[in-house]
């Protein structure tokens, strides 16, 4: 490998997550010939396909591979029993792994529909008129991550208990991440919480305020999350940065998928402190799961994957222009009327269904003539 090279390894995991990796990786191919980028790119299993192979859910060989790389490119994983993720075996567990082991603790997911979409959306166009928010999600805390977390059997029935932890020095990071990049835009923070009834969301906003000192140029408004859930739909557009914690972030931007028509639109980037060559240490993936009711079919919508391959390029690469190029090519693609299943429509009235390859294989071309 030519040196400068830079390392990605590739995580496609199960369900519909090798196809759209796959389509990513096609993408990821044209942009190393259009913007004279090269890159090393390795496979390995992750979820249940290293479960059945390997017999954990990821190997410390995997683990190594993806700390020695610039960025680590992910599908999704699930399938088999549902059980608590922190058993090796359970294919939910690569994903808490990596985000913990690497301190992934920012997870960005931007939320920008575009306009050719709208009619694939259900909520209505002028209200989706001017919508361009970023949630930036705690990920390796609260009650994703805290003890005890298990079902008791007991002789009147049944028990289950699960805890949300938080330290100061947590909640402070993931702030100052979200301060800093909403300097960069249009300056409005939204922190959301419950504090009305959460010990951690007191917390939460404690910090919030005395972290706000340091960013005076920044607005800070507090919205309970039950609010937020509310005002998400009512007026997307008014959002700029919003910072939340693991489980509220979680819930949120699948609902605010639905701003941009589907969930196989939005991407995601997991970052830390860590830094590259060029950029920073990153996890990027889709929000979405590994749909196994669509896997194998080719109806997989793989621009989320390909979106997460942009912000791959802009975070970790330092790849500005060739992120531009990707998301540009998306977009042309969309206007042009390639739309998989899930985009399509009420009643798949608009632009022709394509399958996954041919999403992909279109973007790719795009790329590849974009200047
Ligand atoms: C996400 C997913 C995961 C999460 C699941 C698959 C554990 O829903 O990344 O949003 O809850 O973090
Ligand atoms: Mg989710």
């Amino acid at each position: 490998m030519a040196s400068g090279a830079r390392k990605i390894v590739v995580l496609g995991g199960d369900g519909i997550g090798p196809e759209v990796t796959g389509e990513a990786v096609r993408v990821l191919r044209a942009v190393e010939g259009r913007f004279g980028l090269t890159l090393e790119i390795r496979e390995a299993l992750a979820g249940q396909a290293a479960v059945d192979a390997e017999g954990v859910a990821i190997t410390e060989e995997t683990m190594a591979l993806c700390r020695e790389s610039d960025a680590i490119l992910f599908g999704a994983v699930g399938g088999g029993a549902a059980s608590r993720p922190d058993v090796p075996n359970q294919p939910m567990y690569a994903l808490f792994r990596l985000r913990k082991d690497l301190e992934l603790f920012a997870n960005l997911r931007p939320v920008r529909p575009l306009p050719a979409l709208a009619g694939a959306s259900s909520i209505k166009r002028a209200v989706l008129r001017g919508v361009d928010l970023l949630v930036v999600r705690e990920l390796t805390g609260g009650i994703y991550y805290g003890q005890p977390s298990a079902i008791t059997e007991g002789e009147g029935g049944a028990s289950a208990v699960d805890t949300m932890a938080y330290t100061e020095a947590e909640i402070e990071r993931i702030l100052r991440y979200a301060f800093e990049l909403a300097r960069g835009r249009r300056k409005q923070l939204t922190s959301v919480d419950k504090a009305n009834v959460l010990s951690c969301s007191l917390l939460w906003r404690r910090v919030a305020d005395r972290v706000a000192k340091d960013y005076p140029d920044v607005t800070l408004r507090h919205m309970l999350v039950d609010a937020c859930s509310m005002a998400l739909i009512r007026q997307p557009s008014e959002f700029d940065v919003v910072v939340t914690e693991n489980m509220f972030g979680d819930i949120l931007t699948d609902e605010a998928s639905m701003l941009a028509g589907s969930l196989g639109m939005l991407p995601s980037a997991s970052l830390g402190t860590r830094r590259t060559a060029s950029g920073q240490f990153g996890l990027y993936e889709p929000i979405h799961g590994t749909a196994p009711d669509i896997a194998g079919q080719g109806k997989a919508n793989p621009l989320a994957a390909i979106l997460s391959a942009a912000m791959l390029l802009r975070h970790s690469l330092g790849r500005e222009r060739a992120a531009r190029a990707v998301e540009r090519a998306v977009q042309r693609a969309v206007a042009a009327g390639y739309r998989t299943a899930d985009i399509a429509g009420v009643g798949g009235a608009s632009g022709t269904v394509v399958t996954t390859r041919e999403m992909g294989e279109q973007v790719a071309k795009l790329v590849a003539g974009e200047g």
